[in-house]
């Protein structure tokens, strides 16, 4: 595998300049760049930092692969159809390259750090030019040079960089909406889970450039900033204290954060949510499953009475208090009676909302070693099982709000009707409500009037 070569002493603003002469010659008029980011919302974070960069270097911006100059692939590495689906559309890149010879295509993303993914790109994808993982996207600039000048590939796995730009300026395109990166890596090491050796080890950013960050998105009008971290319950400098600071910045704004580890969120969490009024009433806590002997193959370190123990915790101080969570259906060994513990934790806890997946083998974790007898189509039935019994679930919890007023951040229409609004409310539950587009943006209270298995409908509260 190939290296770029970029030597210490070229300084990046250089690179960038020369780039940007290099695009002038090449292309004559602003060259544009197609963007896409897959997986979660710290890739697509990633990706606004990549947007950044570029657009230094004098790339515009498409929604369009066909009129991109450069098109990049952000990928995700988190389930196996994931990666299927970028394989696919790379292969569709093919003809639209052919007919553009000075069409440049990246893949880079927790996908491409694997080697294999890297080497199987090299070997069959011969249209894509670069490929990064998530360290060193600073140098992307200097891969572009490379391959227009030279138009050579250029593959670079290196674990050197800075994971994809940690102290990048962000091209974010959504005024009311923010996520801000407050930690990257994780240490977990989850049985089933690719982010740690696909994302190293966590780090921290330190608390005045995200404080500094949030400051300068509410004075520019954001209304609701997400702090992202794989576990941000383990930010080292204190993620209570960060939660704290940040509540005290001027401004009409709300903060929410994602995610916790049920191992490291406890009482001061919660009490933290409950006091702190800018922070949203709302905790996303992914439980995985609501079987202990899976909860211990799946190296969560907490059971389900933990787990249930901080539930109770916040509904009795709060009983309107607000959980989603993740659950991971068909781990390798699980049994149907142990799937059905799952679906009785789902009825204990009543979250409002799920994600849920069917166990993905991901090679070079410890799950991947261990027997599976089940098909995966079997694990479909369950999980769609799974989905039905958390619809009812859902609709019984969300009928608690009809008759109540919730503050709802309205950013774009609904689908009720013609002249509904949607937007979420601060228990991260989703609200359509008749309403004029001029209160996009704005906090909005909202008398609920129904409620539906995915939502609330509402009507503004005079
Ligand atoms: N750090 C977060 C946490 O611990 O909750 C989750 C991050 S992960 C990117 C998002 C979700 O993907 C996980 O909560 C899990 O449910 C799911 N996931 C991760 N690895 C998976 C796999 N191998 N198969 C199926 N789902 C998986
Ligand atoms: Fe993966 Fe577990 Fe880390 Fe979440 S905490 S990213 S599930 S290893
Ligand atoms: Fe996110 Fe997928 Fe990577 S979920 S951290 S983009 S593997």
């Amino acid at each position: 595998m190939k290296n770029t070569s970029i030597s210490c002493g070229q300084k990046q603003n250089d690179v960038r300049l020369m780039l940007s002469e290099k695009l002038f010659l090449t292309y004559g008029r602003k060259p544009l760049c197609y963007i896409h980011s897959y997986g979660c919302a710290q890739n697509v974070s990633d990706g606004e930092a990549i947007m950044g960069l570029l657009s230094d270097c004098g790339y515009g911006f498409t929604d369009s692969t066909d009129n991109a100059d450069l098109v990049i692939l952000n990928t995700c590495a988190v389930r196996e159809n994931a990666e299927e689906r970028v394989f696919g559309n790379i292969g569709e890149l093919k003809r639209l390259k052919e007919n553009n010879k000075n069409m440049v295509i990246a893949v880079c993303g927790c996908m491409t750090q694997q080697q294999h993914i890297a080497d199987r790109i090299e070997e069959s994808y011969k249209q894509v030019d670069i490929v990064f993982g998530t360290y060193g996207a600073e140098n992307l600039p200097k891969m572009i040079l490379d391959v227009l000048s030279e138009r050579k590939r250029v593959f670079c796995l290196d674990r050197t960089g800075d994971t994809i730009s940690e102290n990048a300026y962000r091209l974010r395109t959504d005024n009311i909406k923010a996520s801000v990166p407050i930690m990257y890596g994780c240490n977990n090491f989850c049985s089933y889970c690719i982010v740690p050796y696909v994302r190293g080890r966590e780090r921290s950013r330190e608390t005045e450039p995200v404080v500094q960050e949030v400051e300068s998105l509410v004075k520019n009008g954001c209304k609701e900033v997400t702090l992202l971290g794989q576990n941000v319950n383990s930010y080292s400098y204190g993620f209570v204290k960060l939660l704290q600071r940040l509540n005290d910045i001027d401004g009409d704004f709300r903060i929410r954060f994602v995610s916790s580890h049920p191992k490291d969120a406890g009482h001061e969490l919660i009490d933290a949510i409950l006091s702190l009024p800018k922070v949203a009433k709302h905790l996303h806590l992914p439980v995985q499953s609501g079987c202990n002997e899976i909860l211990s193959a799946m190296n969560r370190r907490y059971t389900k009475e933990q787990y249930l123990e901080i539930v109770d915790y916040a509904r009795e101080k709060c009983p309107d208090f607000s959980f989603s969570s993740d659950i991971i259906v068909g781990f390798p060994g699980e049994t149907y009676e142990q799937f059905c513990e799952t679906k009785e934790f789902l009825k204990r806890v009543k979250f409002d909302n799920i994600f849920s997946y069917v166990y993905s083998k991901r090679q070079g974790t410890k799950a991947a070693l261990l027997p599976d007898s089940i098909s995966d189509k079997q694990k479909g039935l369950w999980l769609r099982e799974l989905i039905l019994e958390q619809r009812e679930i859902a609709t019984q919890w969300l009928s608690r709000f009809v008759g109540k007023t919730l503050v709802v951040l309205p950013d774009g229409k609904g689908r009720t009707d013609k002249g509904y609004l949607v937007g979420k409310s601060d228990e991260n539950i989703i609200v359509e409500f008749e309403g004029d587009e001029k209160l996009i943006g704005q906090f909005v209270r909202v008398k609920i009037i129904k409620a539906m298995n995915w939502a609330l409908l509402g009507e503004i509260d005079k």
